[in-house]
């Protein structure tokens, strides 16, 4: 069963169906962005609402210091983002999740589209343990994002390009 159409599922058993449902698709896929798009349209779909604006900044190979925007579900997003800037930059260059609250309250906060209130950035590496993107997700609440989500989020990015 799609994990869209559980409704009544609990957060954990959506991740669940949703992760293998992503890397079952994306499995022997060579072409990244056939990847990242799988991943932001399930993920997306599976959480709607609350997920707003669902997808990927990658590290452009000609600017390793600087993020361009790849696939992704929502509104408007802005092409690029250098390390250090914002939360997605803060992610690129700790190499670590962010779980943003309040996105008014972090210093650099780019705002793509001034209804997200809080976000989640997650590295996603490749078999050799480079930073290749990281996933961004947008919420219209404040607080939208919790330890589960990272757990499960980070889950995914972790395997995303292994599978
Ligand atoms: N919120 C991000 C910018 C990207 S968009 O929200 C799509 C940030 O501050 O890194």
């Amino acid at each position: 069963m799609k994990a869209a159409r559980m409704s009544s599922a609990t957060t954990d058993e959506t991740y669940a169906v949703v992760k293998d449902e992503i890397l079952s698709v994306v499995a022997g896929e060579t072409y990244l962005p056939a990847r990242l798009a799988t991943t932001a349209c399930l993920l997306s779909e599976a959480f709607r609402p609350r997920f707003f604006w669902t997808g990927f900044y990658v590290v452009d190979p000609l600017k390793p210091d600087e993020l361009v925007v790849g696939p992704y579900m929502g509104t408007l997003g802005c092409l690029r983002i250098p390390f250090g800037r914002g939360v997605c930059g803060a992610c690129a260059q700790t190499g670590e999740t962010q779980l943003v609250p309040d996105v008014h309250a972090f210093p650099g906060h780019i705002a793509c589209d001034s209804r997200s209130n809080s976000e989640i950035v997650v590295p996603v590496r490749d078999a050799d343990g480079k930073l290749v993107a990281v996933l961004d997700v947008d919420s219209t609440d404040y607080s939208a994002f919790d330890e589960t989500d990272r757990k499960w989020l980070e889950e995914i990015c972790e395997q995303l390009l292994k599978v």
